[in-house]
């Protein structure tokens, strides 16, 4: 009977045994995977937009085709993942649908612009090093196909973070108007970068239930407090600060202590009225439309071609 299903489900769970898309799983367990894969497969294919805007404009050849080929990566990262989701019972139209149609939710993070170069930078150093700092522990997750998406995309994600962080490090060695440009750039992506770990575990519904199944393997709280304590310490390389008067080595925890973060200001983002929603929204929706004659083709020469093989 169904409890006895949910017990020897979470017995698996509890001896690390992966869950296959085959395999039964409890209603929730599929709907949290599925609400949490496809949210993360939006951010990664709207999380192209707010970098794609400096591809024209990078400032040599060689800047151009790494930040070209970042790009890229998390187009692909986005279709592995919306590949994982579907394994659970969702189609990639409905995904899309949701996106479009402004249903679904995707990080923060990518709804604030990129005002100059050194938006590169502090992209690839501190939202691209959020990010690692989630996904790793999401290549230990419990569904098998969700963990091993992760183990390719982490990879290229500390590629991501290490071009970033070099970007700012040569902009920090550079003149006063570089270093200053860097700086700027830290200060605006600090905070919004803290928010991407979601809210206080006080605050967010899903932490107990999916540390229970090992979707989660750390809380939001715990994983932002790791990425606080490593960026203190690398924030010294660049000689720059990070924006926050609070930041102090607490000897006691063995951590950062930090500066509150302004939730308001995340809710309002992730409600949909940040700086940019309205346009990275408009802009899918314009891509997926000027996209439907590629589809079209592709549909109609398949057709054909199977229709030749059967002839
Ligand atoms: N931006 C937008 N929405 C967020 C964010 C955020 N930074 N953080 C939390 N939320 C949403 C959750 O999706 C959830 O909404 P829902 O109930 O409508 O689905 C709500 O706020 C409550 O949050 P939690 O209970 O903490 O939700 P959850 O347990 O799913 O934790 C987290 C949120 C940590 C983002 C988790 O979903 C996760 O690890 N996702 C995979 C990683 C990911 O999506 N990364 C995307 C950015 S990195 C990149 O793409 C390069």
């Amino acid at each position: 009977d169904a409890n006895k299903l949910a017990e020897q489900f979470q017995q698996k769970i509890d001896a690390d045994i992966k869950i296959e898309p085959q395999d039964w799983m409890p209603d929730e367990y599929r709907k949290t995977l599925i609400r949490q894969i496809s949210q993360h497969a939006h951010s990664e294919i709207v999380g192209m937009l707010p970098e794609g805007n400096w591809i024209t404009r990078a400032p040599s050849l060689r800047r151009k085709a790494i930040l070209l080929a970042k790009v890229q990566d998390e187009a692909g990262h986005g279709l592995y993942l919306y590949s994982a989701a579907e394994t659970l019972g969702i189609t990639r139209d409905e995904m899309y649908y949701q996106l479009h149609s402004g249903k679904a939710k995707y990080s923060s993070i990518f709804n604030y612009p990129t005002l100059t170069w050194a938006d590169m930078g502090a992209i690839g150093w501190l939202v691209d090093g959020a990010a690692i700092m989630n996904q790793v522990p999401l290549s230990r997750c419990s569904y098998g196909p969700y963990a091993r998406a992760m183990v390719r995309i982490c990879k290229e994600e500390s590629f991501h973070q290490r071009q970033g962080f070099e970007i700012l490090l040569t902009l920090s060695k550079g003149n006063a108007a570089q270093r200053k440009m860097c700086q700027d750039a830290i200060n605006r992506w600090w905070w919004p970068s803290l928010m991407m770990f979601g809210p206080t575990d006080n605050d967010s519904p899903h932490t107990a239930q999916s540390m229970k199944w090992k979707i989660k393997r750390f809380t939001n709280d715990e994983l932002r407090q790791k990425f606080v304590d490593v960026c203190a310490e690398q924030v010294k390389f660049l000689g720059m600060t990070l924006p926050d008067k609070d930041l102090k080595w607490n000897e006691e925890r063995k951590h950062y202590d930090f500066g509150p973060i302004n939730w308001e200001e995340f809710w309002n983002v992730v409600k949909g009225n940040g700086p940019c929603n309205k346009e990275r929204l408009a802009t899918r929706v314009q891509a997926w439309e000027d996209g439907a004659w590629v589809r079209e083709a592709a549909l109609a020469y398949e057709e054909k071609k199977s229709a030749r093989k059967y002839a």
